[in-house]
């Protein structure tokens, strides 16, 4: 076990050689409350407010990331196998902690929000004066003129996870209790306020004050869902971005660098790749979109269809995730991946925590692209995407894995979307990839 800790703190030390010279001030984006800009920061990089007062490994970052991505790639795929449309029982909500912040504003005057970006889950929440268990750096509410309580009767209500209880008839707040990240849960009243970014205003959005929380997974200062169902960002912006955005998520090796989000149709990428979006009636949430093959190097990878073709009904197919580390295949796509992947690749092969397939790193050899193949585009992922490499240069591994034995989607994750463009069109249904150095 220690000689584990010890190679994996040695393996992803290069991770923050370089980077963590530069001086935070000059490249952190401002967190004054009249500058917010769109930036997208790592929730533990040197522009978080949530970084540790001194600067942890990286080592110890990725691995408490990808340790905590099993919990969240559960979740997903419960998400995704349920086969009926009822909503998730009520304080069954199984989610985990994204990797991602932006940098909101929400009230009259505008009080600043770090909070977690999270593109699977579809409602917000920020930690409300007088919470019970929450960090101090809270929203106060009574400072803020738009402020006000939803009533039980109101049609989002209607659309809120774990509702409480509301009375039959007269007035009643809105409250609901959801759990999240495995060993948390929150109790929160939803609410309206404007919400902010740079200089565009949402009126009345409809989010959670949370009152109460238990456990330590809930986000500091809230999480902002730009899932597609009636309570995202997504769907309750949609007059004034018409449900189109864009984010850069930045290189995990850019300690303090920061991404962008872009938020409606104006400023995308003109010349875009894109692949239609799928929709499951059944998991409203989701961004699906259509993988159908990948490929290693020049050879097409033989993975049984059954296990790419998105079925509604079982949940089977691929989503484009944020919160998710690594980019999960169920086995026995995985399997037949890293199965040809060796073969391109001089071993030996050893394993180091999720990662199966690391070898030696021989200066002669170049490892060959792995290519995403979806439907009407092509993603040749950028080795960095791929790979992640030693501190001492030696190793390398593919930074992918399987999913759990009876999961049933395939999660395209944030390592393999950094220095990308990724674009989310509900508008026009589609999803769109373009090479960006975001950071
Ligand atoms: C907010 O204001 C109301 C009405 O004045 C008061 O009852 C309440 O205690 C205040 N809440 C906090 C958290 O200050
Ligand atoms: C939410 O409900 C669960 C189950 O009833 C309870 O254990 C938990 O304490 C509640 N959470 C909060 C923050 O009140």
């Amino acid at each position: 076990m220690e000689y584990l800790a010890t190679t994996l703190f040695f393996f992803f030390a290069l991770l923050i050689t370089n980077t963590q010279s530069a001086k935070p001030s000059l490249l952190c984006p401002s967190s004054k409350p009249d500058s917010s800009d769109l930036s997208i920061l790592h929730i533990y990089g040197g522009c978080s407010p949530f970084k540790a007062r001194k600067p942890e490994p990286w080592s110890n970052i990725v691995l408490n990331m990808a340790s905590k991505d099993t919990k969240r790639v559960a979740y997903l795929d419960s998400l995704a196998a349920r086969k009926t449309s009822a909503p998730i029982a009520s304080g069954q909500q199984v989610l985990n902690i994204g990797n991602y912040l932006v940098r909101a504003k929400i009230g009259t005057p505008a009080q600043l929000m770090f909070m977690v970006l999270d593109t699977s889950t579809d409602n917000a929440w920020v930690p409300c004066t007088g919470c019970l268990g929450c960090s101090p750096n809270t929203f106060f509410p009574n400072s803020s003129s738009t402020f006000g309580p939803m009533d039980c009767s109101s049609a989002q209500c209607t659309q809120v996870y774990g509702l409480i209880s509301c009375p039959t008839t007269g007035y009643g707040a809105c409250r609901f209790n959801q759990s999240y990240g495995g060993d948390s849960s929150l109790l929160a009243t939803l609410s309206h306020d404007s919400l902010s970014f740079d200089k565009d205003v949402i009126p009345n959005y409809a989010f959670g004050c949370i009152n109460a929380v238990s456990g330590n997974s809930i986000p500091p200062q809230g999480l902002l869902g730009l899932g597609r169902g009636p309570l995202s960002l997504t769907y309750q912006s949609k007059s004034l971005y018409n449900g189109i955005f864009s984010y850069c998520l930045p290189s995990f090796k850019s300690y303090y660098f920061s991404g962008s989000l872009k938020l409606g149709p104006t400023g995308q990428p003109r010349s875009i790749k894109t692949t239609p979006l799928l929709q499951n009636p059944h998991r409203p949430s989701l961004y699906y979109v259509n993988l159908v093959a990948v490929s290693v190097g020049r050879v097409q990878v033989p993975i049984p269809q059954q296990h790419l073709t998105f079925d509604p009904n079982t949940g089977v197919g691929t989503i484009i995730d944020s919160g998710t580390l690594l980019t999960r295949f169920v086995g026995p796509a995985y399997y037949a991946i890293r199965d040809e992947y060796r073969k391109q690749v001089q071993g030996p092969f050893s394993s180091i925590g999720v990662f199966d397939t690391c070898f030696p790193v021989i200066h002669e050899q170049v490892p060959p692209t792995v290519t995403l193949h979806f439907e009407g585009l092509d993603l040749k992922l950028p080795m960095e995407n791929t790979l992640i490499h030693s501190s001492a240069g030696n190793m390398a591994c593919l930074a992918m894995a399987a999913n759990s034995v009876n999961s049933v989607i395939n999660i395209i994750a944030s390592w393999q979307q950094q220095n990308l463009r990724v674009l989310y069109d509900t508008a026009n249904s589609r999803i769109g990839f373009a090479r960006e150095i975001c950071n």
